[in-house]
């Protein structure tokens, strides 16, 4: 596993771990993986392939989460240790023509493992709930979220579910050669979000709509510009509309998606 520490790699470990499988993990800082007992945790950055090789030695399947854009040296030496299958974290941003640079980036990573020969699923997630955690500092402060485009609608994702199907790609077979879009399972626009978590935290939540140039100067803080502007686009263009809702969570796991309401009684704690 790759990304084992992040969002959905949290997630999917446990899973796997209760289907009874052996699990090896990388991560750049072991000690501060925080992960259970029974992962295999390995130093390893994606960036090196010297690292790669001992940690793919004896791996037969692979969840792969491109770090930092680093898929090729993970290819290349996953098709030397003859990997069975390769499930691949990319994004439903590969399927939208306005997602510029965002889209180019998953979209060279889903080519870099088509050619690599190894068997592939590709997950293609529309935005992560977990993005909204971003907003915790403004909320716990004062109760305000400070976020552009108030009507933008996406259909965002429960992180449990993404792990979820990634968790099947990787146990059950019959899955290689597929990209599946997934959705968690209603469409919300940003106002809409503010509401329900200010409902489940018992709170009243103000947004405060910041205008797109104002977004960019707080996200260049810590995101390439290229992506920020293919962002801020994107986003632009979900105003007024309904995201479509995927019914790939529902069929490829047999559960429903879990709701935004879910999500924010789950992650309460990181508002209060
Ligand atoms: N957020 C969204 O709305 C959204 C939507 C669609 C797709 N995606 C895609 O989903 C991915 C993010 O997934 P996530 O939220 O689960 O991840 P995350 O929480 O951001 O976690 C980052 C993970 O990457 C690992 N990592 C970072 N740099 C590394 C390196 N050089 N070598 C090895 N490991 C490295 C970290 O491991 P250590 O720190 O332990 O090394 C950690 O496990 C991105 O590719 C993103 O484009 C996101």
């Amino acid at each position: 596993m790759t990304g084992a520490t992040g969002n959905v790699g949290r997630h999917l470990v446990d899973l796997l771990l209760q289907a009874g499988e052996q699990v090896r993990a990388i991560s750049r800082n072991p000690e501060r993986a925080g992960l259970p007992g029974d992962v295999e945790v390995v130093r390893a950055d994606m960036s090196r392939a010297e690292d790669l090789r001992p940690a793919l030695k004896g791996v037969d399947r692979a969840f792969l989460f491109p770090a930092a854009g680093q898929a090729h040296g993970f290819l290349s030496e996953a098709a030397k240790a003859g990997l069975g299958h390769v499930v691949l974290l990319s994004a439903l941003a590969v399927t939208m023509r306005q997602a510029g640079a965002l889209g180019r980036v998953h979209a060279e990573h889903e080519q870099a493992v088509a050619g690599s020969g190894l068997p592939w699923t590709f997950l293609r997630p529309g935005a992560f709930m977990a993005n909204d955690l971003r907003w915790a500092p403004g909320i716990r402060d004062d109760g305000v979220v400070r976020a552009p485009f108030a009507q933008a609608a996406t259909a965002p994702v429960d992180e449990r579910d993404i792990a979820a199907v990634a968790a099947r790609m990787l146990l059950d077979d019959g899955h290689a050669g597929k990209a599946y879009e997934l959705s968690g399972p209603a469409s919300l626009t940003t106002a809409e979000r503010v509401r329900i978590l200010g409902e489940v935290l018992g709170r009243d939540l103000r947004l405060e709509e910041l205008t797109p140039a104002q977004a960019r100067a707080q996200m260049i803080t810590h995101t390439p510009e290229v992506v920020v502007d293919s962002v801020l686009t994107l986003f632009a263009s979900f105003v007024g509309r309904t995201a479509d809702v995927s019914p790939a969570v529902r069929e490829l796991t047999g559960g429903a998606p879990h709701t935004y309401a879910d999500w924010a009684t789950r992650n309460a704690a990181a508002f209060r």
